[in-house]
């Protein structure tokens, strides 16, 4: 029989119900026990899903947990982390590692130090979509890389998150944080490591209205930008061009397009799991059924 690990989770939020629900899909891990700063969250998680709600401190000194789920907001993502890893818990976290490279590196070193293992969101690049993707471009379907296009862009998380203030925070708000893992996990999976970054950041909209919730109408200070143009070298000398941002009502755009010296691959929604991979090899665009004439 397996090993079940023991699970515990920090920060009963909006994100905590897709976690109980993944858990089912594995045979080794069970979440037991849940804390959160707010005790009425982690109470009222804790009788939904028929666990043991503690506080933050006593989770991290629980012999019988082995695991932290670390659910909390961004800013917070690096001290959760870090006091899982201080206590011998493994640590898994919601996306981002941390706010900033400094903290990531820190907690990583933090985990080599004490032989604990560390996982982070997003975990989609595993999935079929992005997988396939993977195997045509190693099997050379398009060629080299050298060019391609990002886009993850949307109106806000305000309208339908009770609690959307700290995606418009300073220092911890903003679509490279929220968003960008999704698509800079996938680009470095696909092309390889990046290099060099430059681009230029803009607000769009001073105060957001939440459009939900018992805060419902309230309005809020932005106080982050909240787009970003930006493009990323590779170290193969790939160029991407990237737009991240919280201030399009609607776009056509393809999620990600590479376009490599034989043809170009519009790659599935590196948010989601599965996906179709298109390929077209020809000048006029015929999409998809090019594939086996390579
Ligand atoms: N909501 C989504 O659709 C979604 C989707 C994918 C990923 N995520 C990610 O999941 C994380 C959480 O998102 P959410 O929507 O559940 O947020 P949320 O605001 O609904 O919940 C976060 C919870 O963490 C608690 N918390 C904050 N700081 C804490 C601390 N220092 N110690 C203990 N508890 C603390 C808060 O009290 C709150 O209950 C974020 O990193 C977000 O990017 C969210």
């Amino acid at each position: 029989m397996n090993k079940i690990f023991k699970v515990g989770l920090i920060g009963c939020g909006h994100i905590s119900e897709t976690y109980f629900r993944a858990q089912e899909y594995f045979n080794n891990i069970r979440i037991v026990k849940c804390a959160d700063i707010n005790v009425d969250a982690a109470k009222k998680c804790a009788i939904h899903y028929n666990i043991e709600a503690v506080t933050v401190e006593e989770l991290l000194k629980d012999k019988e947990i082995e695991i932290i789920l670390n659910l909390t907001i961004p800013g917070a993502h690096y001290e959760v982390s870090k006091m899982a890893l201080e206590n011998g818990k493994h640590s898994y976290a919601e996306k981002p590692m941390a706010v900033n490279f400094e903290d990531g590196k820190k907690l990583l070193e933090l985990a080599n130090e004490k032989n604990l293992y560390i996982g982070n969101a997003p975990d989609t690049f595993l999935g079929g979509g992005i997988q396939k993707t993977k195997e045509l471009i190693d099997n050379g379907v398009i060629g080299d890389i050298k060019l391609g296009n990002a886009i993850f862009a949307f109106p806000g998380v305000q309208s339908y998150h009770p609690n959307p203030e700290s995606w418009f925070a300073e220092n911890e708000g903003g679509p490279v944080i929220d968003m960008g893992p999704y698509y800079l996990t996938a680009l470095v999976n696909l092309i390889g490591p990046a290099k060099q970054v430059q681009g230029r950041c803009t607000k769009v909209f001073e105060e957001r209205e939440i459009g939900i919730g018992p805060k419902k109408g309230q309005k809020f200070k932005v106080e982050t930008p909240t787009t970003y143009l930006a493009t990323i070298q590779f170290e193969n000398d790939c160029i991407i061009q990237i737009t991240l941002s919280f201030d399009v009502v609607a776009h056509q755009r393809n999620h990600i397009e590479l376009y490599g010296n034989k043809g170009s691959i519009i790659v599935p929604d590196p948010n989601m799991f599965g996906g179709s991979a298109f390929v077209s090899v020809t000048a006029g665009g015929n999409w998809g059924g090019n594939i086996k004439q390579i």
